[in-house]
Protein backbone atom coordinates (compact mmCIF):
# COMPACT_ATOMS: atom_id res chain seq x y z
CA UNK A 1 0.00 0.00 0.00
CA UNK A 2 0.97 3.68 -0.72
CA UNK A 3 0.21 7.04 0.93
CA UNK A 4 -1.74 8.58 -1.51
CA UNK A 5 -2.62 12.38 -0.57
CA UNK A 6 -0.80 14.61 1.87
CA UNK A 7 -2.26 17.99 3.05
CA UNK A 8 -0.35 20.30 4.43
CA UNK A 9 -1.11 23.98 5.72
CA UNK A 10 -1.05 26.94 7.96
CA UNK A 11 -3.35 26.57 11.33
CA UNK A 12 -7.09 26.58 11.09
CA UNK A 13 -6.77 26.37 6.64
CA UNK A 14 -9.01 23.76 6.67
CA UNK A 15 -6.75 20.93 6.54
CA UNK A 16 -8.98 18.47 9.17
CA UNK A 17 -12.56 18.76 6.89
CA UNK A 18 -10.30 18.77 3.83
CA UNK A 19 -8.43 15.75 4.47
CA UNK A 20 -11.89 14.01 5.68
CA UNK A 21 -13.84 14.99 2.72
CA UNK A 22 -10.82 13.93 0.56
CA UNK A 23 -10.52 10.37 2.28
CA UNK A 24 -14.15 9.77 2.36
CA UNK A 25 -14.55 10.36 -1.35
CA UNK A 26 -11.65 7.98 -2.21
CA UNK A 27 -12.48 5.68 0.47
CA UNK A 28 -9.84 5.30 2.74
CA UNK A 29 -9.00 6.76 6.40
CA UNK A 30 -7.29 10.24 7.10
CA UNK A 31 -4.83 10.79 9.59
CA UNK A 32 -4.96 13.98 11.84
CA UNK A 33 -1.03 14.48 12.77
CA UNK A 34 -1.66 17.36 14.86
CA UNK A 35 -3.91 15.25 17.36
CA UNK A 36 -0.61 13.52 18.04
CA UNK A 37 1.47 16.91 18.47
CA UNK A 38 -2.27 17.74 20.64
CA UNK A 39 -2.49 15.18 22.61
CA UNK A 40 1.02 15.08 23.63
CA UNK A 41 0.75 19.03 24.86
CA UNK A 42 -2.42 17.56 27.13
CA UNK A 43 -0.42 15.37 28.81
CA UNK A 44 2.37 17.80 29.52
CA UNK A 45 0.10 20.34 30.65
CA UNK A 46 -1.52 18.35 32.97
CA UNK A 47 1.37 16.59 34.67
CA UNK A 48 2.76 19.98 35.04
CA UNK A 49 6.02 19.17 33.22
CA UNK A 50 7.41 22.50 31.78
CA UNK A 51 6.38 22.53 27.92
CA UNK A 52 10.43 22.98 27.38
CA UNK A 53 10.82 19.12 29.31
CA UNK A 54 11.38 17.36 26.20
CA UNK A 55 12.43 14.15 28.73
CA UNK A 56 10.03 14.66 31.14
CA UNK A 57 7.27 14.40 28.66
CA UNK A 58 8.57 11.67 26.25
CA UNK A 59 8.85 9.78 30.00
CA UNK A 60 5.10 10.42 30.49
CA UNK A 61 4.19 9.49 26.69
CA UNK A 62 6.28 6.12 27.20
CA UNK A 63 4.46 5.40 30.47
CA UNK A 64 0.86 6.59 28.87
CA UNK A 65 1.39 5.39 25.16
CA UNK A 66 -1.35 7.16 23.23
CA UNK A 67 -3.46 5.50 19.91
CA UNK A 68 -4.65 7.50 17.14
CA UNK A 69 -7.90 6.07 15.84
CA UNK A 70 -7.63 6.93 11.95
CA UNK A 71 -11.67 6.74 11.07
CA UNK A 72 -12.49 8.00 8.01
CA UNK A 73 -15.51 10.65 9.32
CA UNK A 74 -13.21 11.71 11.97
CA UNK A 75 -10.23 10.74 14.01
CA UNK A 76 -10.30 10.05 17.55
CA UNK A 77 -7.28 10.26 20.63
CA UNK A 78 -7.22 7.20 22.97
CA UNK A 79 -4.62 7.17 26.30
CA UNK A 80 -5.08 3.94 27.34
CA UNK A 81 -9.00 3.96 27.87
CA UNK A 82 -9.32 7.21 27.92
CA UNK A 83 -10.63 9.55 25.35
CA UNK A 84 -8.78 12.50 24.94
CA UNK A 85 -10.28 13.74 21.39
CA UNK A 86 -12.44 16.08 22.85
CA UNK A 87 -10.32 17.92 25.49
CA UNK A 88 -7.54 18.45 22.08
CA UNK A 89 -8.60 21.65 20.80
CA UNK A 90 -8.77 24.05 23.90
CA UNK A 91 -7.77 27.13 23.86
CA UNK A 92 -4.68 26.32 25.98
CA UNK A 93 -3.39 23.22 24.28
CA UNK A 94 -3.67 25.69 21.15
CA UNK A 95 -1.29 28.17 22.85
CA UNK A 96 1.39 25.39 23.91
CA UNK A 97 1.20 23.01 21.16
CA UNK A 98 3.80 24.80 19.02
CA UNK A 99 6.38 24.90 21.66
CA UNK A 100 5.85 21.30 22.30
CA UNK A 101 5.88 20.10 18.21
CA UNK A 102 9.09 22.45 18.31
CA UNK A 103 10.53 19.73 20.16
CA UNK A 104 13.21 17.17 18.04
CA UNK A 105 11.92 14.21 20.26
CA UNK A 106 8.43 15.03 20.17
CA UNK A 107 8.31 15.06 16.59
CA UNK A 108 10.12 11.99 16.06
CA UNK A 109 7.75 10.19 18.22
CA UNK A 110 4.88 11.74 16.17
CA UNK A 111 6.75 10.48 13.05
CA UNK A 112 7.12 7.00 14.57
CA UNK A 113 3.49 6.60 15.07
CA UNK A 114 2.52 8.19 11.58
CA UNK A 115 4.72 5.79 9.65
CA UNK A 116 3.48 2.67 11.49
CA UNK A 117 0.05 3.43 10.17
CA UNK A 118 -1.38 0.82 7.82
CA UNK A 119 -1.76 2.34 4.30
CA UNK A 120 -3.23 3.75 2.61
CA UNK A 121 -4.52 7.24 3.36
CA UNK A 122 -4.74 10.92 3.50
CA UNK A 123 -2.51 12.82 5.76
CA UNK A 124 -2.99 15.87 7.04
CA UNK A 125 -0.68 18.31 9.05
CA UNK A 126 2.97 20.25 8.39
CA UNK A 127 4.82 18.28 7.43
CA UNK A 128 3.49 15.27 5.87
CA UNK A 129 4.81 15.92 2.57
CA UNK A 130 8.07 17.09 3.31
CA UNK A 131 9.62 14.82 6.18
CA UNK A 132 6.82 12.46 7.10
CA UNK A 133 5.40 10.66 3.44
CA UNK A 134 7.93 12.28 1.15
CA UNK A 135 7.22 9.34 -1.10
CA UNK A 136 3.51 10.51 -1.29
CA UNK A 137 1.57 10.32 -4.78
CA UNK A 138 -0.23 13.67 -4.22
CA UNK A 139 0.65 16.60 -2.45
CA UNK A 140 -1.15 20.05 -0.98
CA UNK A 141 -0.42 22.76 0.80
CA UNK A 142 -3.58 24.73 2.22
CA UNK A 143 -3.20 28.95 2.93
CA UNK A 144 -5.70 31.93 3.36
CA UNK A 145 -5.71 35.35 5.07
CA UNK A 146 -5.38 34.94 8.83
CA UNK A 147 -8.71 36.95 8.90
CA UNK A 148 -10.43 34.39 6.76
CA UNK A 149 -9.01 31.63 9.33
CA UNK A 150 -9.92 33.70 12.16
CA UNK A 151 -13.51 33.91 11.23
CA UNK A 152 -13.98 30.39 10.59
CA UNK A 153 -12.33 29.35 13.84
CA UNK A 154 -14.41 31.79 15.54
CA UNK A 155 -17.24 29.19 14.78
CA UNK A 156 -15.47 25.98 16.79
CA UNK A 157 -13.96 28.60 19.51
CA UNK A 158 -15.30 30.75 22.52
CA UNK A 159 -13.09 33.67 21.81
CA UNK A 160 -13.92 36.75 19.15
CA UNK A 161 -11.99 37.33 15.37
CA UNK A 162 -9.61 39.76 16.98
CA UNK A 163 -8.23 37.76 19.76
CA UNK A 164 -8.12 34.40 17.58
CA UNK A 165 -6.68 36.01 14.58
CA UNK A 166 -4.03 37.08 16.86
CA UNK A 167 -3.36 33.83 18.28
CA UNK A 168 -3.03 32.31 14.82
CA UNK A 169 -0.84 34.95 13.06
CA UNK A 170 1.57 34.13 16.69
CA UNK A 171 1.03 30.29 16.09
CA UNK A 172 2.25 30.35 12.36
CA UNK A 173 5.31 32.41 13.54
CA UNK A 174 6.37 29.65 16.13
CA UNK A 175 5.64 26.40 13.63
CA UNK A 176 7.00 28.48 10.81
CA UNK A 177 10.39 26.25 10.84
CA UNK A 178 8.14 22.95 10.93
CA UNK A 179 5.65 24.14 8.44
CA UNK A 180 6.74 24.62 4.68
CA UNK A 181 5.07 23.89 1.01
CA UNK A 182 7.24 20.59 -0.34
CA UNK A 183 8.81 21.53 -3.64
CA UNK A 184 6.01 19.08 -5.25
CA UNK A 185 3.03 20.65 -3.10
CA UNK A 186 0.06 22.38 -4.82
CA UNK A 187 -0.68 25.25 -2.89
CA UNK A 188 -4.50 26.14 -2.96
CA UNK A 189 -5.44 29.40 -1.26
CA UNK A 190 -8.95 28.06 0.46
CA UNK A 191 -10.01 32.06 0.85
CA UNK A 192 -12.30 32.16 -1.80
CA UNK A 193 -13.78 28.58 -1.95
CA UNK A 194 -15.92 26.61 0.01
CA UNK A 195 -15.00 23.52 1.69
CA UNK A 196 -16.48 21.54 -1.43
CA UNK A 197 -14.49 23.28 -3.41
CA UNK A 198 -11.20 22.49 -2.02
CA UNK A 199 -12.04 19.10 -2.00
CA UNK A 200 -13.49 19.14 -5.21
CA UNK A 201 -10.07 20.86 -6.07
CA UNK A 202 -7.80 18.19 -4.62
CA UNK A 203 -10.07 14.94 -6.28
CA UNK A 204 -9.91 16.83 -9.52
CA UNK A 205 -5.71 17.02 -9.48
CA UNK A 206 -5.20 13.92 -8.37
CA UNK A 207 -3.19 11.19 -10.48
CA UNK A 208 -5.52 9.01 -12.18
O1 LIG B 1 -6.04 22.70 12.93
P1 LIG B 1 -4.81 23.47 13.29
O2 LIG B 1 -4.00 23.78 12.09
O3 LIG B 1 -5.08 24.64 14.16
O4 LIG B 1 -3.94 22.55 14.21
P2 LIG B 1 -3.38 21.08 14.03
O5 LIG B 1 -3.27 20.68 12.61
O6 LIG B 1 -4.15 20.22 14.96
O7 LIG B 1 -1.88 21.27 14.58
C1 LIG B 1 -1.66 21.76 15.89
C2 LIG B 1 -0.20 22.10 16.06
O8 LIG B 1 0.57 20.90 15.98
C3 LIG B 1 0.41 23.02 15.03
O9 LIG B 1 0.24 24.39 15.37
C4 LIG B 1 1.88 22.62 15.02
O10 LIG B 1 2.57 23.27 16.08
C5 LIG B 1 1.82 21.14 15.35
N1 LIG B 1 1.95 20.26 14.18
C6 LIG B 1 3.20 20.06 13.66
O11 LIG B 1 4.17 20.66 14.12
N2 LIG B 1 3.38 19.18 12.62
C7 LIG B 1 2.33 18.52 12.10
N3 LIG B 1 2.52 17.64 11.12
C8 LIG B 1 1.03 18.75 12.60
C9 LIG B 1 0.86 19.64 13.65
Amino acid sequence: GRVIVTIDGVAASGKSSVASGVARALGVPYVSSGLLYRAATLLALEAGAPLEGARALLTHLRAHPLRLEALPGGNRLWAGERELTDELHSTRVDQGVSAVAALPEVRAWVDAQLRALPEPFVAEGRDMGTNVFPHADAKFYLTASPRVRAERRAQERPEDVPAIEAALIERDRRDRVQSAPAPDARVIDTGPLSLEGVIGTILAALPA
